[in-house]
Order: C-alpha cells, then structure tokens, then sequence
C-alpha cells in the first residue's frame, strides 16, 4: 500500500455532544434528514475506526491487511460524509491530517519538562564510570537498565490531553520549541486520539526521522529539480518538519519512534513498562528496546547493535542506556543539561579509504578559502562522499595532504565529512607538496593572511564568489526569503552585470525588459522573482539583519541583537561592551558587530538598501510594549475563545511581556478559560490558580 492521498480541506463544526437521545435535530426538524444524519454519524465512527487500524497495521506494525484501493475508498467515503454534514467533523479525524492553509511563523511553545541532552560514551571504559556514578548515587540498592537505539533524527513532543493529540513541538533550546502540530499530524503513525480509560493527559517524545533509501530518492528529487540537496536523512527530516506549507510535508516520508511517556494522570513506575504503554497506545516504538542486568550485558547489546547497525533501514548513531525504575532515575537526578540516569553510548564514526583527486580552493562570503579535497566517490553512512573539507592550509601541512593521495576519511555526527589522515605506504611517486595559494582562484586577486590566523582571505570585497556567497545568504529562507535566485541564476546575473552585490537585487526591476530577453528565462519567471524581491521588503528587521552576513551573527542572535537595539542607528553606534552586555551575546559576536559598522562599506550598503524600502528598525506593532498585568506572567489558554484564535491571544501575551504555557503547573499565573474549557481548567481550579474569562482578558488588554 502508497497511501500518499491528500486529506481534504479543514471544515469548521463540532459534534453536539449534549444530545441525550443520541439523534440529531436538524435545523428544518426534517425526520428524514435526521435519521441520515443518525445513520451518517454511524457510518462515520465506522470509517474512522478501520482507518485507524489500517493506519496503526501499515504504519507501525508494518503489517497491512487491506489493498491502497479498498483504503483510498473508505478515505473518499469519510471525506464526503463529512463534508455533507460538517458539524460531525472532528479534530481527531484522519481526513485531518493535512489541513489548512500554509503558516507565516511557528509560534513557541513552553515545554512542559526541559527537553535536555544526553551526555555520551565512546567506550567500555565511559560506561563502567558511568555504571559506577549510578552504583554510588542508588546507595547499594539493585537496579536495572533498559538498552534502545539512538535514532540520528529531531526530537520532538507531543501533547495529548483529553486523549486527543494538541500539540507537538521540537526541542528548540530545550525550554521553548516550535509548535509543529500540522507537520506532525501529517506522521500517519503518531495516533491523533488514543482510547484508554487510564491514559489521557500525557507527553510522549520520540525522534522524527527519514529513512536511508527515502533520504536518496528525496535528493535525486531534488537534484532533478535543480534544487539543493540534503546533507544526511536528519537534516532532511529537520527541513522538512520546519516547512511553512504541509502539503509540501506530505510529499517527504517522514517516520518516529517515540521513547519516553509522562503522565498527568497516573503515577507511572519504570520505564519498560511505560514503553509497553506506549505499545499498548498503538505508538511506534522500536522493537530494539531490552531490559538488562548489569553493565556486561548492556555492553553486550551495544555491540550487537553496533554489528547489526548497517542492515537497519533508518540511521542510529549508537545506543541510550536508562536506568529503568522511574523512582531511582529520580534519585540518580540530574545535571543542568543531561539527566545522570542516562547515557548515550556512541558509536565509532565511520570511516573508509579513497582516493583524492584533487584539491579544490572554495571562497567563501567572507572571503576565506577553503580548502577541499575532491574524492573518487564512495559510500558511507547512508550517502555516496565526494568532497571533503581540509579545513585550511596549516591543516593540510599538519597531515601533510597532497593531491593523488590515499586518504582515510570520516563521517562522524557532522555534516561535513573529513579527511582523518593519508595513507603513506600508497603514495604515488613524485607526488608533491599542495603549495600555499597566493592569488584568489576567483579573481586572481592577491591573498592576505592575518597575523596569527590559520585562514587565508581573498580581500577583494567585490569578488565574484563573495558576491555571489552573499547573495545567496541574504536570499535564503531565513533571512530576506527571495525565491527564484538560486546558485545557478545568481552565477548568470553576476556574470551579465545584473549583480554586483546584494543592493542590486532591488533594482532588478528596472531591468526587467533585458531580464526577460535572457536565455533560459521568460516573462512569468522573471515577474515571480521580481515579486518575490518586492515582497522581502516587508521582512521584519530581525531578518534583514540577519540577511547582512555580518560574520557570527546567526538567525538567533540577529534576533536578539534586533529586540535588544530596536533600530540599526543605535545598534551600529554601540561599543562592543554595550553589545556583549546583552544577555547570550559573548564578546566574539561584539566584537564583530562593532568591526561590521566601522566598515564604510557596511554603511553605504545599509544607506542602500534603506533606500530600497527594507526595514532596519523593528516594527512598532509587534515591538514589545510590556503591559503591568503581563509582565513575566504565565499563562495557558483552555476551551475555544470567541473573539482571538489561539495564536492571536498568545501574540498578544507576548507582546505585553507575558509567557504562554501549553500545560498548568503552579508556576501558572493565569489560565483563560474560554468555552468548553477541559482538564485544564480543573487542574487549574485543583491547584488554586487565577482564572480569568475572556472579557476578563479584553479587560487586561486595555
Ligand atoms: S532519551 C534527557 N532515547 O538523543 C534526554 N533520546 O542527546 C532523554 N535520542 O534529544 C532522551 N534516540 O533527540 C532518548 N532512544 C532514545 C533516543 C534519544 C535518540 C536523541 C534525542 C535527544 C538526544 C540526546
């Protein structure tokens, strides 16, 4: 079975539950219709029911036991049912599963736990260590492991409350995620509701992730596409969970398994059993899962899995060893990042030998120059390598790297594979030393190496490899989001003069005449880029900062730097120590910031683009006008509200200064309780917490 069909569109409605005779009235009373209506809510349970088996068989057990035809008519049987009578629609429905209209941002999420690490081991030896902090911490009392793989993908976590799945998030930083609900619900594994009596508000985590052989296809695909391709499945899986459209999540295959359960509702013991839960929920959990005595055997089970690890359809980069009583990982506790119940056992990063054609030199948006050993191609860990960074040229001395050479090269959990070292034994005769280049391969401009620095910069601001090195930072999604310039068009404008730096993307559109004329382009792409420009303009300032290149300044801390300055005056006239004196900013970043905006060039390029209509202050309406009432304070937000969605409510609790919270905890300061409010408002009655009705909130607001 393929079952890749598109759910249809989101219906609005709700069941009236308050029925007591079981039957519907319809609006016209019309006895026949409501009979239909009985019938069609009937049927409905039915189809929901057998696709959600079908789903649970093909999906987690692996085991289908119907044809795509018989399910596809059942999806088409539920999908028209529902739309003949919305009002029997519900959220939990797998007609569910893709809906909507694509989103602007994610809002974050609060976890509900920190979602922390893992602290690792590479050998025997960490693991002993490892077992002896647990022996001491327990005080002599037995106790038990439980061995499972560490799946290399994104992890994530879902909350169900009422027994319906509400939300899911990624791990973010570990206190706040990005709510994914949509992309996740589009997982056909993850239950959309569960039915147990016991088990209703819960947290289960897992790990999202591409399979090896959908990794390769979805890469053919995107190289067919003339698209850039992905590094590894989890990059792959961590892009794909992050798209803005769902109906682009469901074109890419992606799987979880889930590893941990928390429960609002009972007390939970071990862990063993609470993936057995799971199981027994109709979760996917991996069948690797093992309960072990002493730290012998599970030094056993990791090497098993180490042997077995290439057979298996998806990636692992080693195996998580949990200490399986609930009550002593509580007392084993915890450190600020890792708990010390837990550890991650690593594998070896992979390696293997080939042969190094030749040495390319690479100029980045800074100009740097970079080293890079073109490879006879050869698989390893899930992808075929044929290019490997040597870093820079004390590197290539250091391993004493030359062209013709037999290199061992390694994988490791990075993205980026590397060259470990060369074998000497095969070198060919008369090989020779790689010499130090002294001139830009690009624009054969002379090379400079700053005192005591290992890189050597091209210099030449208007080199066509930075140029077009910046160009395409300051296009890319998470920064000015210009669709249509990518790395084949932007080398083509740039060698027809239509770009000589990133300020001449807004004036394209006075060349649109000569644009269209060009080879290759016609009227329609041409209109779609220039309109992709014109709409960057409205990119918040955040982005626009982030789009400048300024060196170390990622998406995050342009974000930070952007909230904590307003505009780029009063950030471009700060000294590096007012820069670092803002929270998470080190004295790396300041300094850079500071050598940016002395730069001349940074401000006719600034001058520039101002002129072009970008933002460089933040917005008015969404800057933070922090309110009495909000500031620092917890919120959660229950039942439906009249006036706001949910994501306009924590907008607007945000903006003020507040913090928005899926769950009520007593660190709850507020909870807003809108119509058919749930578990949520009880816990919050239980627990004594202020709870406010939505004129009440209207009233906060004011
Ligand atoms: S348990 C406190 N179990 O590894 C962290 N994590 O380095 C408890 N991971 O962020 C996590 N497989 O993304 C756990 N079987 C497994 C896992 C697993 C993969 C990931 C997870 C976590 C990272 C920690």
């Amino acid at each position: 079975m393929t079952k890749k069909k598109k759910s249809g569109d989101k219906k609005s409605g709700r069941i009236n539950t308050d029925d007591s005779t079981g039957l519907f009235l319809s609006e016209n009373g019309n006895p026949e219709e409501n009979k239909s209506e009985y019938a069609a809510k009937e049927e409905i349970e039915k189809l929901k029911e057998k696709i959600k088996d079908a789903d649970y068989k093909y999906y987690v057990l692996a085991q289908p036991d119907i044809d795509d035809y018989e399910y596809d008519m059942m999806m088409k049987e539920l999908e028209s049912l529902e739309k003949k009578y919305p009002a029997l629609q519900t959220e939990d429905s797998p007609t569910q599963r893709v809906s909507g209209e694509p989103i602007n941002i994610f809002r974050t999420i609060t976890h509900k736990y920190p979602m922390l690490s893992l602290s690792n081991s590479y050998n025997f030896e960490d693991l002993l260590e490892f077992d002896r902090r647990v022996e001491s911490a327990l005080g002599g009392e037995e106790y038990e492991y439980v061995c499972e793989l560490k799946f290399d993908g994104i992890a994530v976590s879902l909350i169900y409350e009422n027994g319906k799945l509400k939300t899911g998030a990624t791990r973010g930083d570990g206190i706040t995620g990005d709510d994914i609900t949509k992309n996740l619900k589009i997982i056909k594994s993850i239950p959309l509701s569960v039915k147990s009596a016991v088990h209703k508000n819960f947290e289960v985590r897992g790990e999202v992730f591409i399979k090896k052989e959908d990794f390769e296809r979805i890469n053919e695909e995107q190289e067919l596409r003339g698209e850039k391709t992905f590094a590894n499945p989890r990059n792959t899986a961590a892009g794909t969970l992050k798209l803005k459209d769902s109906r682009e999540v469901v074109l890419r295959p992606l799987n979880i398994f889930v590893y941990s359960l928390r429960s609002d509702d009972i007390r939970l013991k071990c862990h063993f059993e609470n993936l057995k839960i799971l199981e027994e929920l109709k979760f996917p959990v991996n069948k690797y899962y093992k309960k072990l005595n002493g730290i012998n055997e599970v030094k056993e089970y990791c090497d098993r899995i180490e042997e077995i690890r290439d057979t298996l359809p998806y990636e692992i980069d080693g195996v998580v060893v949990k200490i399986d009583s609930l009550r002593q990982q509580e007392t084993a506790g915890y450190t600020s990042k890792s708990p010390k119940w837990a550890i991650a056992y690593k594998f070896k990063a992979k390696q293997k030998t080939t042969r190094i054609n030749r040495i390319t030199l690479q100029v980045g948006r800074t100009g740097t120059i970079t080293p890079v050993a073109e490879l006879e191609p050869v698989f390893l860990a899930g992808s075929t390598i044929s290019r490997a960074t040597l870093h820079n040229f004390d590197e290539i001395r250091r391993k004493d790297i030359r062209e013709g050479d037999i290199a061992v090269i390694e994988k490791g959990g990075d993205v980026i594979p590397k060259v470990v070292e060369i074998i000497k034994e095969k070198r060919e005769a008369g090989s020779r030393e790689f010499p130090i280049p002294e001139l830009c391969p690009v624009c054969n401009s002379k090379l400079e190496r700053p005192e005591g620095e290992a890189n050597i910069y091209c210099i030449n601001y208007f080199c066509p490899a930075q140029v077009q090195g910046r160009i395409l930072h300051f296009v890319q999604r998470d920064a000015m989001d210009i669709r249509g310039l990518g790395e084949n068009i932007t080398e083509i404008f740039i060698e027809k003069d239509f770009l000589k730096d990133i300020t001449d993307i807004y004036r394209l559109k006075n060349r649109r005449e000569e644009l269209i004329k060009l080879e290759r382009f016609g009227k329609k792409s041409i209109d779609n880029l220039l309109n992709s420009i014109e709409q960057s303009k409205q990119k918040p300032f955040e982005k626009v900062l982030y789009a400048l290149g300024i060196r170390h300044i990622g998406d995050r801390t342009a974000k930070i730097l952007a909230k904590s300055f307003a505009d780029i005056y009063r950030l471009s006239s700060a000294s590096a120590e007012e820069v670092s004196n803002v929270h998470e900013i080190g004295p790396k970043i300041a300094e850079s910031v500071v050598k940016f905006f002395k730069d001349r060039k940074s401000s006719e390029l600034i001058e520039k683009l101002q002129k072009s209509g970008l933002k460089f202050q933040v917005d008015t309406d969404t800057a933070k006008e922090e309110k009495e009432g909000f500031r620092n304070k917890t919120f959660v937000l229950t039942g439906t509200l009249e006036k706001y969605t949910r994501t306009q409510a924590s907008e607007l609790i945000e903006k003020y200064g507040g913090r928005v919270s899926s769950s009520v905890s007593k660190k709850t300061d507020f909870v807003i309780a809108g119509e058919e409010a749930g578990s949520k408002l009880d816990k919050a009655k239980s627990l004594g917490i202020k709870i406010i009705s939505e004129n009440e909130f209207e009233k906060m607001l004011l």
